[in-house]
């Protein structure tokens, strides 16, 4: 079978439901918090396919240059039957593995998975057109509340790439990665994405770009929030905030509000003051070391295969199988 296949895992009230939870917990915490997946409407996809176009942002492309240096060596290791993608957005990365393991004969199907189905879409349309004969079975759902990994006869690949494990904290990245190995059988594989630690200049800068794509991408949560529980954020309240946390390793995109404000949350009936000055912290976005995934990795019940830099060393790509 060939085409597309919408497959919606959540029940239909899940996104509102947990957009209200998340709100409700983040915005009455001290310090205040957003999880990073509200970013990803249909404007934050555009917006973060922008980010990856600016020549701030290095890691889309140092990623590209792994897949495109490393592709038919993935395609001869796993043999995969069934590549599934999570946080997939718009699959322009994966055309390289997709075209290896076409190229080697193994692939049946592709799984995109992601929480955007904006993004689902648009990607659909595209990948339908390259590849009329593949089987492509896009799954709707949140892989931190609910992954689910499609289960199918061959072998299968998991991508998660373009960084997007760094942000999660480190307690949600194990559950989650173990929850991935619990979704393979062994002998099954990951691949997955890892920004590297580097000067914190050529960090922030690629969190805080000359053009301030970044900063409406941050700022797009609060349009999220204000659409859909008819909220009265003003992002012009806010201003962008990206800095290095060289403790924990990570990169922390914030919201400072410009003076003291109210926000009212019509659909929770709430009403939530910042002091000026006061930042919302929207992502984490952590930086790696080998030794640091490869640990993860083992301690989630994968080996780590190969590993692979782009030639300057910004970005790694590991090969784990599960054990
Ligand atoms: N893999 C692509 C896109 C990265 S952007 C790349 O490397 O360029 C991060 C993607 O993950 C977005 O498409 C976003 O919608 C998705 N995403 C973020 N949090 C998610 C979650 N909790 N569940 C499912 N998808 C998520
Ligand atoms: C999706 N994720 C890996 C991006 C990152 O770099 O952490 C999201 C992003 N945030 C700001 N710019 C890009």
């Amino acid at each position: 079978m060939s085409g597309i296949e919408i497959d919606r895992r959540l029940p239909e009230d899940f996104f509102a439901a947990a957009l209200r939870d998340d709100v409700l917990k983040g915005l009455t915490a001290d310090p205040k918090w957003l999880p990073p997946k509200w970013f990803y409407d249909a404007r934050g996809s555009d917006l973060f396919e922008e980010i990856t176009r600016l020549p701030e942002y290095y890691p889309t492309r140092a990623e590209r240059e792994i897949l495109a240096a490393r592709a038919s060596e993935i395609a001869a290791l796993t043999r995969a039957e069934t590549l599934a993608e999570l946080g997939s957005g718009s699959s322009s990365k994966t055309t390289l593995l997709l075209d290896a393991l076409q190229a080697a004969g193994t692939l049946r199907r592709y799984d995109p998975i992601d929480v955007s189905e904006a993004a689902l879409l648009a990607s659909g349309a595209q990948l339908q057109k390259r590849y009329p004969d593949l089987t492509v079975h896009a799954v709707v759902t949140d892989f931190e509340e609910r992954l689910a990994i499609p289960d199918s006869e061959g072998p299968r690949l998991v991508a998660f790439l373009g960084g997007t494990v760094g942000n999660l904290l480190p307690e949600e990245r194990s559950v989650f990665l173990s929850r991935v190995r619990a979704g393979l059988r062994a002998g099954e594989w990951l691949l997955l994405g890892t920004d590297l630690v580097k000067d914190p200049d050529t960090l922030v800068a690629a969190y805080d770009d000359a053009a301030g794509v970044t900063a409406e991408f941050n700022k797009n949560v609060l349009r999220v929030v204000d659409r859909e529980l008819a909220a009265d954020f003003d992002p012009d309240d806010f201003d962008h905030v990206a800095l290095w946390d060289a403790e924990a390793e990570w990169i922390e995109m914030r919201l400072r509000a410009r003076r003291s404000l109210l926000v009212r949350l019509k659909d929770l009936d709430l009403t939530v003051s910042f002091d000026a000055g006061e930042e919302l912290r929207t992502e984490i976005s952590a930086k790696f070391h080998r030794e640091g995934v490869e640990r993860e990795l083992a301690a989630a019940g994968f080996a780590l295969r190969q590993w692979w830099t782009d030639s300057e060393g910004r970005f790694g790509l590991s090969l784990a199988e599960g054990i």
